[in-house]
């Protein structure tokens, strides 16, 4: 039986034509294109937000993106310009950086989930305000929930208030585990910092690789 709903996900991911091999619809994807709608809901929810002001001067609302049964999901700050301009999650310098620690540890970037705790774009990449932040945070515990990754990794400081709403010196506080939801949630730098700090480098990508051992990857 073809489930009506995946062919309506797939036509709005933009496929155009789909050939169907029904060994694919096991029991393993059709709990990921559970995903993928519940996903697209909050995408297509975001897309049309002005809770907070940061719609005003958004582009291109930034979800998140990456494998939906990530055993790791690395949460951020917010879209920065090129995010903004394309619509996806650390696309821009520091997210090159990210991506080179994650392929760094032997992995590739399309194995984790990567997500902000602002889906748009503060002006001049300012930092959110603690309410813009709480207005937006409840789009990323839907997303937590719905990946369920083992291990959470808060990039900096923002990442740091927005989940445990309070303020902590990352440069304190980088490399320790602590828990949320019942997911281990590993403590690191902002790439940006990194970008602006380039001796913290290679302590951010051991802490990447880090980030893979504690998910037992
Ligand atoms: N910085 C962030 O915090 N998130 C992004 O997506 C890009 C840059």
């Amino acid at each position: 039986m073809i489930d009506k709903n995946y062919l309506k996900v797939l036509k709005e991911l933009g496929f155009e034509e789909i050939i169907l091999d029904k060994s694919i619809l096991n029991q393993k994807s059709s709990n990921q294109i559970d995903k993928i709608e519940e996903l697209n809901k909050i995408y297509k929810e975001i897309k049309v937000c002005t809770k907070c002001d940061l719609h005003k001067s958004r582009t291109n609302p930034v979800l998140g993106e990456g494998n939906v049964n990530a055993k790791i999901m690395f949460i951020g700050e917010a879209p920065g310009e090129e995010e903004d301009k394309q619509g996806r999650p650390f696309v821009g310098r520091a997210g090159k950086l990210l991506t080179k620690c994650i392929e760094n540890a032997g992995h590739r970037r399309e194995e984790v989930y990567i997500a902000n705790i602002n889906k748009c774009r503060p002006p001049n990449n300012r930092t959110p305000t603690i309410e813009e932040q709480e207005t937006c945070i409840p789009f990323l515990l839907r997303q937590i929930e719905i990946i369920n990754p083992k291990v959470l990794c808060l990039l900096g400081a923002t990442a740091y208030r927005g989940i445990f709403k309070k303020e902590a010196k990352i440069t304190k506080e980088r490399g320790s585990i602590l828990e949320f939801m019942g997911k281990k949630v590993y403590i690191t730098y902002h790439p940006a910092y990194v970008l602006r700090n380039p001796k913290e480098e290679e302590t951010f990508c051991q802490d990447i690789k880090n980030v893979f051992k504690l998910a037992g990857e």
